[in-house]
């Protein structure tokens, strides 16, 4: 069966009767000119669209912990929306978690992950009541244990490891051990038990938490983390004589950026989850420990489209045709730092042929800043409005304010209304952190 996922456009994509490309029944040329550009849309259906998808794959299973990774896009209302369909959240900062609070969700469905959490997050995660810490190294044990102790508190705990299996995007490999900066490594996980039922008496340690990549096309990969962390999980419950019944297996699952891209299904995944979960508690047995996924990219980026307007165009004599749009690599850093790949097509003229391979390059003082290289478009013109699909995932959460340029505005749509959810960020904004010393102000 198909999942949201795998689909390269919002599923409400369609050319409406004005002949523009349309989202969540709005026009998209329309929302441009209302909101200006670069503008970020979120389509609300897809995004339920893929919540319900995860939810209905998972359901064989009896106990399952959706979280949403929230690194892919932290907002409010992307938040409140998830937090209606049921989901928990992965959390790796103050500002992620104070972003979910905000946004009235669930804090006990919260995890905080990250490999150096500070002593103020970890107060701040206390102090809004969050469901559990993913303890990522030793010194973090420590500093948790003494915050817990001097609240008179106990902390709720995963212990995150390297499960000795890495994911290089379509192809991955398994060692002993991996060079990675998250987690203990398996050979650590006794020391970091017993430092818990001893001398850390203010944590409560419940299963262990593992990620093993992310934009991954092999479902084949959680098989072997499964038999990984079960494995553990039965060890320490026959050396340490405790309970521990949770495991989180991370997220992951890939999305198409474009036609080249085939993602697994959600339900392929799930089927695969399920069945190695199954197997391996009779191998271990064990009671089936309760689990949790933790999937961003996938919930969010198919979701979620950038427009653009074409500003000024140029052919290089003997070489690329180039037309630049009024954003880049400050809303999408993904193609500069990743070489990743994206489709679009232009809103206003989404029938036209592709007649022309065109570069679309970002406003950005730098030659790196080309969102899409050799794309197959019609011909371009100033003012046309560009639609860049799959840029949920991982745009705004990583954009930047690079040359002084404030970031774009975000609006949700859907049945024919859009709402804003992020304002544009103005000038005003740009400066309203900077502090001029008396001695330099000047006449002015
Ligand atoms: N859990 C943990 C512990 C993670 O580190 C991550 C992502 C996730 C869950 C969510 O993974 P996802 O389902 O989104 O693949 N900036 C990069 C992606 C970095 C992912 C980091 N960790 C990009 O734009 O491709």
């Amino acid at each position: 069966m198909y999942s949201t996922n795998q689909f390269l456009k919002p599923v409400t994509t369609k050319i409406n009767d004005n002949g523009n490309l349309e989202i969540g029944g709005c026009d998209l040329v329309e929302l441009a000119e209302k909101y200006g550009t670069p503008l970020y849309v979120v389509d609300e259906q897809t995004l339920r669209n893929i919540c319900h998808d995860y939810k209905k794959a998972f359901s064989a299973y009896p106990k399952v912990n959706m979280m949403y990774a929230s690194k892919a896009l932290c907002t409010c209302a992307v938040s409140a929306i998830l937090n209606q369909e049921g989901f928990g959240f992965d959390v790796v900062s103050g500002g992620e978690i104070y972003t979910v609070y905000k946004s009235g969700a669930d804090m006990s469905k919260v995890l905080f992950n990250g490999n150096n959490k500070s002593y103020d997050e970890l107060e701040l995660a206390l102090d809004l009541g969050i469901g559990r810490v993913s303890a990522d190294n030793f010194f973090e044990l420590s500093l948790l244990n003494e915050i817990a102790k001097s609240r008179n508190k106990t902390v709720d705990i995963l212990l995150r490891i390297t499960p000795g299996i890495e994911c290089h995007t379509h192809e991955y490999i398994q060692t002993g051990h991996l060079d990675s900066k998250f987690g203990f490594d398996l050979t650590q996980i006794d020391e970091a038990v017993e430092l818990i039922v001893n001398e850390y008496t203010n944590l409560r340690l419940h299963g262990l938490h593992a990620h093993i990549g992310s934009q991954i096309f092999e479902t084949s990969i959680y098989a072997d983390e499964i038999e990984i962390l079960v494995k553990e999980l039965a060890r320490l419950r026959e050396k340490f004589g405790l309970e521990p019944d949770e495991i989180n297996l991370g997220g992951g699952p890939g999305v198409k950026y474009t036609d080249a891209d085939n993602p697994p299904s959600v339900y392929e995944i799930a089927e695969v989850i399920i069945s190695s979960l199954n197997k391996n508690i009779d191998k271990y047995g064990i009671k089936p420990p309760t689990l949790y996924i933790e999937p961003g990219r996938s919930v969010i980026s198919t979701a979620g489209v950038t427009l653009y307007t074409i500003g000024s165009s140029k052919q290089v004599p003997h070489g690329r045709k180039y037309a630049a749009v009024d954003g880049g690599m400050s809303d999408n850093p993904r193609p500069s730092m990743y070489q990743a790949e994206y489709f679009a097509q232009a809103a206003n003229k989404p029938a036209a042929e592709p007649l022309q391979t065109v570069t679309i390059a970002g406003r950005f003082c730098e030659s790196g800043d080309i969102l899409i290289k050799d794309a197959e478009l019609p011909e371009l013109e100033e003012g046309d409005i560009l639609c860049v699909f799959n840029t949920g995932a991982y745009n705004y959460s990583m954009a930047s304010n690079y040359n002084r340029v404030g970031k774009p505005a975000m609006v949700l749509v859907n049945s024919s209304q859009s709402d804003m959810i992020v304002k544009r960020e103005t000038l005003e904004d740009l400066v309203s952190h900077d502090v001029i010393p008396d001695k330099l102000k000047g006449s002015r």
